[in-house]
């Protein structure tokens, strides 16, 4: 299954990639125990303020004529994130301002993730100037964070700071060395979501895609639809992005930036190294 990549905010239409100058080529990664992309052409392309980028080479039709259930992933063009990755890239960068700058990653994609999401109140309220019709974040409507451990954690940081009433889920997930596979050692995930929740998956980085999958399906087996999920990451991987866009269709995933390649130790490159290790110095 296709999936798309904007680096625009939601409500902007994609553009043709044909009208999208220089393409720049991405290369598929090496072979991985859990991905097909290799079988798969991707096209990235820049043109200043957006990118379109798509693993089928085609013109791309207007954003409201394409099918609801097809995965969408986000690259918000904003020059704060372009900082904060470079940021998290330098292998210069000591332990806490890593770890602070995950977090200012993160407060900026939930940010981006936020906007026409998350649902309002209107009504109208008294200023010390005159009364002014106001909007608020609807407090009936439940929000929640899922931060995947460890490293979710500190790209989660923020969240209760941006975000006026979320609940916490913890969800603690290690992938082992040899094989990749995950392996949940915490889960403190409800039995059921509330109906109508918004929940945002917090994992900075999908290489090969195992834990974000096995993350998305304990939650989705709690009563979650994929529409109302959003994934935020900050660096995404091909194998990744092509598991979630078979199994989650409709997903939405938010990414500081998009690299290339994942290699036979899950790492992604160019990457920030290992996002866990580096953000709690162990
Ligand atoms: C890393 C990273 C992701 C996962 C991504 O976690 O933080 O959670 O790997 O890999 P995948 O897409 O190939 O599954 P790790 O297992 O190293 O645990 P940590 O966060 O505790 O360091």
């Amino acid at each position: 299954m296709a999936f798309r990549i904007y680096n625009s905010p939601l409500l902007n239409p994609p553009i043709s990639s044909a009208a999208l100058h220089p393409p720049q080529r991405l290369t598929a990664p090496n072979p991985l125990p859990c991905s097909n992309i290799n079988n798969s052409k991707i096209l990235g392309v820049n043109s200043g303020k957006r990118r379109f980028v798509s693993v089928r080479v085609q013109t791309t039709p207007d954003r409201r004529a394409m099918p609801e259930d097809r995965m969408l992933v986000f690259v918000p063009p904003h020059p704060l994130i372009k900082h904060w990755i470079s940021v998290l890239r330098n292998e210069q960068t000591p332990c806490p301002i890593f770890k602070n700058a995950m977090a200012e990653l993160g407060r900026l994609l939930m940010y981006e993730a936020s906007r026409d999401w998350l649902p309002t109140i209107a009504g109208e309220i008294q200023s010390p100037m005159g009364v002014a019709s106001v909007e608020f974040i609807d407090p009936r409507e439940p929000v929640s964070i899922v931060p995947i451990l460890r490293a979710g954690l500190a790209l989660a940081e923020h969240a209760s700071s941006i975000l006026p009433a979320t609940k916490t889920y913890h969800l603690g997930i290690v992938r082992d060395e040899e094989t990749l596979q995950p392996t949940v050692y915490l889960n403190k995930l409800p039995e059921k979501f509330p109906g109508g929740s918004r929940v945002f998956v917090v994992d900075p980085m999908l290489a090969t895609g195992g834990t974000v999958v096995a993350a998305l399906e304990l939650i989705k087996e709690r009563g979650i639809d994929n529409k109302q999920i959003k994934v935020i990451s900050a660096i995404a991987a091909p194998p990744a992005l092509q598991k979630l866009s078979e199994k989650f269709p409709g997903l939405h995933v938010y990414a500081g930036i998009l690299d290339p390649t994942v290699n036979d130790k899950g790492l992604i490159l160019p990457g920030l190294g290992d996002a866990g290790d580096r953000s709690f110095g162990t």
